[in-house]
């Protein structure tokens, strides 16, 4: 569409038009559904998280001396992604929430999403997949919006990261990467995935979005947990 806009013929001259020409990649971002996102997308794996993975992680970290909890949600859009994981923990953690830090690195290549996920400020329309105790609970409304309580922004950092290109974290609980490899090739993923591994502590735990799956080495060396949720595991050593 865009190609056949800017009289351009091959996916080539385009992306070295996106390279010359940034505001392109505004224009490329509202005719595809690059940064499309739901708070509990695919609600199941957002429960399987809350009732299995998230209790032992914090059963984890409740027998060593560390009561940081560090999560990592790879290409979060918006905010919804990290946000609804703060939610969880602090459903999970009840009462002890003040025990633990839970420090959710939330990270995209697109400044202009970031912003709105620092703001913590949806329309009311945005609010899908929120039950109303829930807004209650983590939200203040006002003029048809909603936005996050400061218990909740509390958690989240929000990072400009390029997945391909930025620096390598480590030491993760918990890394959500879904929905976001669809343009990558296969060796990018495959990249992507080993570098995920490396990011993991020993015992965390990888999500991926509900199409993909693991491919190349890191098949290896990631365990599968749930093939349904896509949840993988970096072996304790
Ligand atoms: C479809 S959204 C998915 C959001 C969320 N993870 C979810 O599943 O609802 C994909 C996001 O990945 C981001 N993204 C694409 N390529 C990236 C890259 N190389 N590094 C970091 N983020 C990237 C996009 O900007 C977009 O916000």
């Amino acid at each position: 569409m865009r190609l056949r806009a800017l009289d351009i013929t091959s996916y080539r001259d385009y992306i070295r038009y996106l390279d010359q020409n940034p505001s392109e990649y505004d224009i490329l971002k509202r005719v595809l559904p690059i940064n499309v996102t739901e708070w509990f997308r695919n609600p199941e794996t957002f429960q399987y998280l809350k009732d299995e993975i998230i209790p032992a992680i914090i059963k984890g970290k409740e027998e060593g001396p560390k009561r940081t909890v560090r999560v990592w949600s790879a290409g979060c859009s918006d905010g919804k992604e990290p946000y609804t994981l703060a939610m969880l923990f602090h459903e999970v953690l009840g009462g002890d929430v003040g025990r633990y830090r839970v420090d959710i690195l939330a990270t995209d290549i697109d400044e202009e999403e970031l912003e709105k996920g620092r703001r913590g400020v949806y329309k009311e329309n945005e609010m899908k997949g929120v039950d109303m105790k829930r807004r209650a609970r983590f939200f203040t409304y006002k003029d048809g919006r909603y936005t996050v309580k400061p218990e909740l922004r509390a958690m989240v950092r929000f990072k400009r990261h390029d997945l391909l290109k930025g620096p390598k974290y480590s030491s993760m609980d918990l890394v959500l990467c879904r929905n976001v490899v669809i343009y990558f090739t296969k060796e990018l993923k495959e990249r992507l995935y080993l570098e995920f591994f490396e990011s993991l502590a020993p015992g965390g735990y990888l999500v991926l979005g509900k199409t993909e799956t693991l491919m190349g080495d890191a098949r290896n060396i990631l365990a599968l947990v749930n093939n349904r949720e896509r949840v993988f595991q970096r072996p304790r050593e």
